[in-house]
């Protein structure tokens, strides 16, 4: 019997059969199929549950605004005062503490703010930091690092006189900003301690004054006006500021979502692997595993010590503490890496990279990530290691052992070594090593 399109049955029918094809297609499991080893796979629900944990329970103590608040509340804001940045080129450490010398300076200036940028390195020469440096410096949205809705909820909420612009698209009504007046370190001031620090803070905000009735008398100054600087790094000195300011502002900078979810899931398999039971909402576990940041790549070639010392060094701290396990934070040339997992080998420590901890999807994403993203996961893995240990050159490390610090609390702290070990940081948690006094100016300009 022929049945009519418009039978009811067909009416209904159809539909239901589309529906149940959909829901059926949804639940399948995903099709990526050899690359997750079954070890690990069996954990899946287990591991889910651990991201969960890791992304609600960041490292240390609760994060505290009220320092923030404070200092905010103490300035005179400007309505129509504007401050834009450059955009900050290199690696996560240096990044950072640019972004955050740019709003701590917009602060003391009680001005508005447009988000600062980031220079994406060269991914064919890592030692090119500033691609076509000739031209005007341009930047990316600073969601390349970092997680914009925590860092403009955080700032809503701890400093509402700010008022934040995303990007200079906000403002592009306002012909008046295209050429703001550009101030560089040398109009702030010219007295520094350890090369590159203000040494006088508290003169800055009238330094800046100046600049500007220079670049436009306060009588005929319409609003808005905006400033551009052209940001310094390792400028302000955190001691300057009360340490609830200091020990929280640095965390309004979080690292985007998506690092931190691999970054949980590579720990997650990492404790499965060798039983470490590392709880994302508990503290540090001293005993868990040491976390190597070896730097030797070109882009730093001739400025940090040479593979052998740095190699040397962090051997060392291996085989005192006597820790089987290592996270070897990369950054380091592919020989480097090789030599350095053989000499781990023979004293009986065990090297994973995060290309050796991420499976199957997790990989994948990995590999899609620049390499100044991939060091971001590596950041957050180390922030959790039982011990870390790198060299005072690196603000990576700097920032790494100062939250790690903060979080914990611990005795100990930077100190000048004697020249047979030379350490600039040790606490329980972390380990720097380098001459004394060097990069003192990372030291003392670091908000972890
Ligand atoms: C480490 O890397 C540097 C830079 O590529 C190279 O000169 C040196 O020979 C390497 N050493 C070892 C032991 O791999
Ligand atoms: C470390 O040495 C540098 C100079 O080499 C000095 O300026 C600094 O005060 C010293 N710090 C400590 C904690 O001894």
């Amino acid at each position: 019997m022929f049945i009519s399109l418009r039978h009811p049955a067909i009416k209904l029918g159809v539909p239901l059969l589309l529906l149940i094809w959909i829901v059926t297609y949804l639940a399948s499991p995903a099709t990526y199929t050899s690359a997750y080893t079954s070890f690990l796979r069996q954990f899946k629900n287990e591991r889910t549950l651990y991201v969960n944990d890791f992304l609600k329970h960041e490292v240390g103590d609760p994060f505290d605004g009220v320092g923030i608040e404070r200092l905010c509340a103490s300035r005179t804001w400007t309505p129509g005062l504007i401050l834009s940045c450059d955009p900050v080129p290199g690696g996560v450490g240096e990044v950072k503490n640019g972004h955050l010398t740019c709003i701590r300076i917009a602060i003391e200036m009680g001005a508005e703010l447009v988000l600062p940028d980031i220079i994406r390195r060269s991914e064919m020469k890592l030692e090119e930091l500033i691609p076509n440096d000739r031209g005007p410096h341009r930047g990316i949205p600073m969601d390349y690092f970092f997680d914009i809705p925590h860092l403009v909820n955080s700032l809503a909420t701890h400093c509402p006189q700010m008022k934040v612009y995303k990007s200079m698209g906000e403002l592009y009504q306002q012909p008046s900003l295209l050429h703001p007046p550009k101030m560089s370190i040398g109009d702030l001031t010219q007295d520094f301690v350890a090369g590159s620090v203000a040494k006088k803070p508290e003169e800055l905000a009238n330094k800046i004054k100046e600049f500007m009735d220079n670049k436009s008398p306060p009588r005929d100054r319409k609003y808005p006006f905006m400033v551009h600087l052209m940001t310094p790094t390792f400028f302000w000195p955190t001691a300057y500021d009360s340490p609830d300011f200091t020990n929280n502002f640095g965390r309004i900078l979080r690292l985007r979502e998506d690092v931190r979810r691999l970054a949980a899931a590579g720990l997650f398999n990492m404790q499965k692997m060798f039983s470490l039971n590392l709880d994302p909402r508990g503290g540090l576990k001293r005993d868990s595993f040491v976390g190597v940041h070896l730097r030797t790549e070109r882009d730093v070639q001739g400025k940090f010590p040479p593979y052998e010392d740095q190699a040397g060094d962090y051997l060392d701290v291996i085989v005192e503490n006597r820790v089987p396990v290592v996270y070897l934070a990369t950054g380091a040339t592919k020989d480097n890496v090789t030599h350095f997992k053989e000499r781990c080998e023979d004293f009986k420590a065990t090297v994973v990279l995060k290309t050796d901890i991420l499976e199957g999807a997790d990989r994948a994403r990995l590999d899609q990530l620049t390499w100044d993203q991939r060091a971001l996961v590596d950041y957050e893995i180390m922030l959790r290691a039982g011990l870390v240990t790198g060299t005072s050159m690196s603000s990576f490390a700097w920032n790494l052992a100062l939250r790690r610090k903060n979080s914990f609390g611990s005795s100990g702290g930077p100190i000048n070594g004697t020249d047979s070990k030379a350490v600039r940081f040790k606490d329980e948690y972390s380990v720097i090593f380098g001459a004394a006094g060097v990069a003192a100016n990372i030291q003392m300009s670091i908000w972890p």
